[in-house]
């Protein structure tokens, strides 16, 4: 394990030393204060939060996690991206609020440079498009108005075909001009949706609060703005965001049905998968809710 460890630390070096970060030198010598004190002392570059990332223990330290905090608003779109990466590799960063809160915001940000940041790691590591974070991006990247965007957008889809698979992606692809069927599954009907999906989302439970009330500000289930604000054309875009949380081949498997059924998770700690859901339990396997909830994603498929 301990030579698994040095070997990865000993990678990172060799693949920042191209990017003549100052830390790599330290990395080599495998001293994480040293590494701490240059990760915080002036800029730290991009390659820094790489090398940062070998040393695990040093982000349960506070200034390591300030920085992170601060350079995930950073104008300079390298080390936002860095920032960006190394939350992603190191999960752990996201049980810290204010990190999360950033991080989400990072996500859901309008500028299209740093949404192009963020799909550009998705490019590096093709893997991280298994996050619905990145398939929520990707699916609204692909109707950016910045027609680069849109085209690395679509890069990374034409490189994973798989993705077409996705409704949210389907969707956006059946959009774009010139790009014909995207795949074999049809979409669930918008009808549907508006008439007996959507009132079940706005209704409340116990605790007074409607999906409504919690999800305005995701990243994947978003559901802005609120109802009594939303025009004729909102109502596509709640679709579009509960497509991204759907199964069209295993619809009992969809998240947007099963996360309502679970427990919170305990205090202080994140929700996971679909085993918890931060908002409790909502409805359960018997309900019309999510029967109804069934039935609409059964009207797409094959
Ligand atoms: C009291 C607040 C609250 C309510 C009400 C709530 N949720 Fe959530 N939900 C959360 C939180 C917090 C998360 C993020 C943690 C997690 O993954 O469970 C979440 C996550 C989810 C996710 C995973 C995708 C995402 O955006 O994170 C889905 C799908 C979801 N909820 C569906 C629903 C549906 C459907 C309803 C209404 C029937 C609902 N939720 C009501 C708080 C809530």
């Amino acid at each position: 394990m301990r030579f698994l460890v040095l070997i990865s630390i000993e990678m990172v070096a060799v693949s920042w030393m191209a990017a003549g970060s100052p830390l790599v030198t330290f990395a080599g010598q495998k001293d994480p204060a040293e590494v701490e004190r240059l990760f915080l002392a002036g800029e730290a570059g991009a390659g820094d939060f790489r090398v940062v990332a070998a040393f695990p223990e040093l982000l349960d330290h506070r200034p390591v996690q300030i920085k992170v905090f601060r350079s995930l608003a950073s104008k300079d779109p390298e080390i936002f991206r860095a920032a960006v990466g190394l939350c992603l590799e190191a999960p752990r960063l996201e049980s810290f609020a204010m990190i999360r809160r950033r991080l989400s915001l990072a996500f859901r940000s309008q500028d299209a440079w740093k949404r192009k940041a963020i799909l550009q790691l998705a490019r590096d590591e093709p893997e991280r498009l298994r996050d619905l974070r990145f398939v929520s991006l990707l699916s609204e990247a692909l109707r950016d108005p910045d027609p680069a965007l849109a085209e690395l957008a679509l890069a990374l889809i034409r490189s994973r075909p798989e993705l077409r698979d996705l409704p949210a992606i389907s969707e956006g692809l059946t959009r774009l001009p010139g790009e014909g069927p995207a795949t074999e599954l049809a979409l669930p009907s918008l009808q549907f949706f508006r008439d007996r999906v959507l009132p079940l989302l706005q209704t409340v439970g116990a605790d007074d609060k409607s999906c409504f009330d919690c999800h305005k500000s995701h990243v994947i289930f978003r559901l802005e703005p609120a109802p009594e604000r939303a025009g004729p054309e909102d109502v596509q875009g709640y679709y579009r965001s509960a497509l991204r949380v759907i199964d069209l081949k295993r619809p009992e498997q969809s998240l947007m049905l099963l996360k309502p059924t679970r427990e919170k998770p305990p205090p202080g700690t994140q929700a996971s998968g679909s085993e918890q859901h931060g908002g409790g339990v909502r409805w359960d396997r018997e309900s019309a809710s999510f029967r109804t909830l069934l039935e609409w994603v059964q009207t797409g498929g094959d």
